[in-house]
């Protein structure tokens, strides 16, 4: 049996809310510690933070789940999103440009990585919504 929604309504749907935001944060916050390590030269640590940064994401689905804050028609919903995440490629680009015109070289060739990252997330996700329409 699913355990899509299996909370909300029920006297837990708070508490599983709170838990889904820690653990929201901790990704974010090991998946940060997990660059700071890389930046100097600490790459095993890195990798033990970003493996956690990854568990912690995956708590976090599953508490939204719990609760049922995620799309259950997930080809439908795979369909919009997949826009969105192309269209930022150019939306990061030009913020890249706005920091690197306050000097911020090195911040914005990260944001310059993340929009490549969400071109490759929207062609993904376009090819999979593609071949399932087929
Ligand atoms: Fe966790
Ligand atoms: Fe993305």
């Amino acid at each position: 049996m699913s355990i899509y929604g299996v909370t909300k309504g029920t006297k837990f749907e708070e508490q599983i809310d709170k838990n889904g935001k820690g653990e929201e944060q901790g990704a974010g916050m090991y998946a940060g510690l997990a660059y700071l390590a890389k930046e100097r030269g600490l790459d095993e640590l890195s990798e033990v933070l970003l493996k956690i940064a990854a568990d912690e994401m995956r708590h976090a689905g599953i508490y939204a789940v719990f609760n049922g804050h995620i799309n259950q028609d997930i080809f439908e919903f795979l369909k919009k999103i997949a826009p969105v995440e192309s269209n930022a490629f150019e939306s990061l680009n030009q913020f890249a440009s706005k920091m690197r015109g306050i000097g911020l070289e090195d911040a914005a060739k990260q944001i310059e990585a993340i929009a490549v990252d969400e071109r490759r997330h929207g062609e993904l996700l376009k090819n999979i919504v593609d071949k399932q329409s087929k």
